[in-house]
């Protein structure tokens, strides 16, 4: 940024009274901060984020494209694919008015039970900040900002609010801040967002590590937002370096305000610090295209001095107006991410690829055949414009495919949906809704697609002006067969259900205490009441709520008509799915979680996948001896049959596109491209906590997560670090580390010695046998993705920087001088290359 750009910023913010710029400092509303035309600022909007751009609403009239899961995307180990998914994301940003991105999220995978794991990259500080790197670089590169977040230390969800995490300095440095380091030095992150936490006995949006590390160690010119209603106190937070407390208005969620402008005025806050966070919000409206041009103002140097241009402030490496996002064939593109990201975990008698030509029926079996399940749960979610099952993919690809569900693997009650789900008047699957004020007086309405609401922005925006007391929420429930149907609502407050006029039930539904904010929004407790129904018969159905019964009605409404249709009983299922199985050429089984078991808002107290999948996959497994079990989570899952399937596929939360991607990996069009971004346990033993004790969560393992602990303790994983397979095979044939002044260059020579043409990702790991200082065993040190053909051979060089082989001690980077090892391979558990490396 020059001079003059820094001066305009400057005069902007010198046009503006105090109370003009603490108005700027909390958000204007849920998801935007307040415009100032005094300053040029127009309303910049922010949007969650990270598997898709939410925008300003939350249903199914304003979809967003769904990518895959953010683990799933480091399972790539491509740093150029995420850099496209960047842009992606950022078309969609400009498409739906989003200047903010609230992602990537790069906290790490301390533990597999932290309930926002699928939302993180993975376990290793330096593969998640490559992949960190390249998401920031694709989004900015046209314009809209990335929000790295949670800084620091939101590792798992129990208590999130509050929790005092007590880690050392070095593994604060060597594991949990790497990755934000590498955002901000390497990519530029525009801006950044303080967690709930507290780390060290610091709340983070009070945390003097705002400054000292951001604005004095990193030399961080971007804005430091708060993580939503994480700023509890008026003059810390202020003299912290948080810039922008969200969301707003700072009348309804404080606590900066009229509070702080009386604080700068008594003294307490100095007014240099309120410019200072001023000047920050202006840069990154700059850097996003949100500042007009206001004519030259007296004092300061104005847009004119600096060439008349708007937006004349730009980071070093952008364009004066941001560039539109070339355009992308987003279902082509998500088709090749998600399966670059599938982890063929386990290919006994290479049962996978099948063979298309010889490929009798194919039984499709499991929970989450049927259902995709694309994305975890939390502020992440998104509505895809449409998703594609497994079951979908599969059938799409032309096999012959019987479909068993076998076992129901979900713990709620999900939506009414299409077919059984119509609008009153049955112009189509849908709802009508109807607000009404607190006179009584119906002021507005409108027809839905769906039956999940969400208002978080008051009503306004969906055309139901002031205050509003209660919802109907009117559609009718067709039976395609006959049988018991479970009908009712999952949300907080009072509802009355009625079916053809008759009430059913009227209740007030709460929730526990001490549940997290974004539980109770997105998995509130649910009342469900039974309906025998006769074949074809329509009921009318009529829910009414009363809007300010509900505890969150400050925060938004959020609720949803349930339906559950009939089933036969589980031993039915499973006895069905298994008969199949037996019949079939093949048994694909799709074992998963769903975003109520991952979510936001509360950590995993088990692995173990929910309801009776194990014994549904062992009852298959031995019912057909080709059967392929395909895992559905964000996160690893316990597999105590593992060892006796043919096949294992872990697929991540796969975005949109996951059906038609697990074709093309199944039928071998597409490589199963993924490596493990973290190491996938065995059992529940050894395992960090989530879980603090009377308000503290120790983080002693210190080092030593993911594969570091459990090569410290001697434990065997089912899948290591880095373990995937390709469809071909490979040899480690030589290794060298030619003196290099610019740095530790390892060249390797690989060969593709399968009978197709595949990827491999060359993985380099550093050690440091008889070091004086306590580290792990080995370390992510560099990777380098290489595609060869059948025989070929292929020369890959990997620069390993400086920071490979530095350690934190007594407060700076230090060097142990000396000899290290570097080794390679296809995992952390299969190195065959192995060279040495002395450092100066
Ligand atoms: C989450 C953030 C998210 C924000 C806005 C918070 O509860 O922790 O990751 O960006 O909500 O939705």
């Amino acid at each position: 940024m020059t001079a003059v750009d820094e001066a305009d910023l400057r005069s902007r913010v010198a046009r503006l009274s105090l109370e003009q710029k603490v108005r700027l400092l909390t958000g204007a509303d849920f998801w935007a901060l307040f415009p100032e035309p005094d300053a040029g600022l127009r309303r910049v909007v922010t949007s969650d984020g990270p598997a898709g751009v939410r925008g300003e609403t939350w249903d199914e009239r304003d979809t967003s494209a769904n990518v895959p899961s953010p683990t799933a995307l480091a399972a790539t180990w491509d740093c150029d694919r995420v850099e496209a998914v960047g842009r992606l994301l950022a078309g969609e940003a400009r498409r739906k008015g989003v200047d903010v991105l609230l992602a990537p999220t790069v906290n790490l995978h301390r533990t597999p039970f932290g309930g926002r794991h699928f939302e993180c990259f993975s376990e290793d500080p330096l593969l998640t900040a490559r992949i960190g790197v390249a998401y920031v670089r694709g989004l900015q590169e046209s314009g809209v900002a990335a929000t790295v977040k949670h800084f620091i230390c939101n590792d798992s969800e129990t208590e999130r609010m509050s929790v005092d995490v007590r880690v050392d300095e070095r593994t604060l440095r060597e594991l949990y801040l790497a990755p934000f380091e590498a955002i901000v030095l390497q990519a530029g992150a525009w801006a950044a967002m303080a967690s709930y936490n507290q780390v060290n006995g610091s709340t983070m949006t009070e945390s003097p590590l705002l400054r000292a590390i951001l604005h004095d160690e990193w030399g961080y010119d971007g804005l430091v937002m708060s993580d939503w209603t994480a700023t509890r106190a008026t003059e810390p937070a202020a003299r912290a370096a948080l810039d922008l407390a969200m969301p707003g208005p700072a009348e309804r969620f404080g606590p900066w305000g009229d509070a702080l402008v009386e604080a700068v005025r008594a003294g307490h806050v100095d007014e240099a610090l309120i410019d200072d966070k001023v000047l920050r919000i202006l840069r990154l409206a700059s850097r996003v295209g949100g500042l007009d041009d206001i004519g030259p103002a007296s004092g300061g140097l104005g847009p004119a001095a600096a060439g008349g241009q708007a937006s004349s402030v730009v980071p070093p490496g952008a364009s004066r107006v941001p560039v539109a996002p070339p355009a992308v064939d987003i279902p082509a593109e998500l088709r090749a991410t998600a399966a670059a990201s599938f982890v063929l975990a386990r290919n006994e008698g290479s049962v996978l690829p099948l063979d298309r030509a010889s490929l009798g029926l194919v039984a499709v079996i499991g929970p989450n055949a049927e259902m995709a399940r694309t994305l975890g749960g939390g502020s992440a979610t998104v509505f895809p414009p449409y998703t594609v099952s497994p079951l979908d993919g599969l059938r799409a690809a032309g096999l012959d495919v019987a479909f068993a569900p076998g076992t129901l693997g979900h713990l709620r009650t999900g939506a009414a949906r299409a077919p059984w789900l119509l609008r009153p008047d049955g112009s189509g699957p849908g709802a009508e809704v109807r607000f009404f004020s607190p006179s009584g007086e119906l002021v507005g309405s409108e027809q839905r697609d769906a039956a999940v609401f969400r208002w978080m922005n008051g009503f306004e925006a969906v055309g139901a002006p002031g205050e509003i007391a209660r919802l109907e929420i009117s559609c009718v429930i067709r039976a395609t067969e006959a049988g018991v149907y479970q009908l009712g609502v999952s949300g907080l407050g009072q509802f009355r259900l009625l079916a053809d006029g008759a009430v059913v039930f009227d209740e007030t539904l709460v929730m526990r205490e001490d549940a997290d904010v974004a539980e109770t929004l997105m998995a509130p407790p649910q009342r469900l009441a039974s309906l025998d129904l006769a074949a074809g018969q329509s009921v009318a159905v009529r829910l009414e709520h009363d809007v300010r019964s509900s505890p969150m009605a400050g925060f938004g409404t959020f609720l949803q008509l349930n339906l559950e249709v009939p089933h036969g009983s589980d031993d039915e299922e499973m006895d069905a799915a298994v008969s199949l199985a037996a019949a079939s050429d093949v048994a694909v089984v799709v074992v998963g979680t769903t975003a109520e078991v991952e979510s936001e808002g509360f950590d995993r107290v088990s692995l173990a996948l929910p309801g009776r999948q194990d014994e549904l996959v062992r009852r298959v497994a031995a019912a057909n001896p080709r059967t392929v079990v395909v895992v559905n989570s964000g996160a690893p899952v316990l597999m105590p049959w593992a060892g006796d399937v043919a096949a294992v596929l872990l697929t991540w939360f796969g975005g949109q596109e996951f059906g038609n991607a697990l074709a093309d990996v199944l039928l071998g069009d597409a490589e199963p491209g993924g490596r493990l971004p973290t190491t996938w346990p065995v059992s529940e033993e050894g395992l960090p906590s989530s879980q603090p004790s009377d308000g503290v969560l120790r983080y002693t393992e210190g080092l030593f997560i993911g594969y570091r602990g459990y090569d410290r303790d001697g434990r065997e994983p089912l899948f290591p670090f880095g373990h995937g397979h390709g469809y071909t095979s490979w040899s480690y044939e030589s290794i060298t580390v030619p003196p290099d002044a610019s740095g530790v260059c390892v060249c390797m020579t690989v060969r593709n010695t399968g009978t197709r043409p595949g990827r491999e990702v060359v993985q380099v790991y550093a050690s440091r046998p008889d070091s004086s200082v306590e580290r792990p065993a080995k370390w992510l040190a560099g990777f380098a993705a290489v595609d060869a053909d059948p025989g070929e051979t292929v020369n890959v060089g990997i620069l390993l920087p400086e920071r490979v082989f530095q350690h934190w001690a007594e407060g700076g980077w230090a060097l142990e001088a000396g000899t290290f090892t570097v080794s390679a391979g296809s995992s952390s558990a299969s190195l065959p290359l192995t060279a040495e490396v002395t450092v100066k």
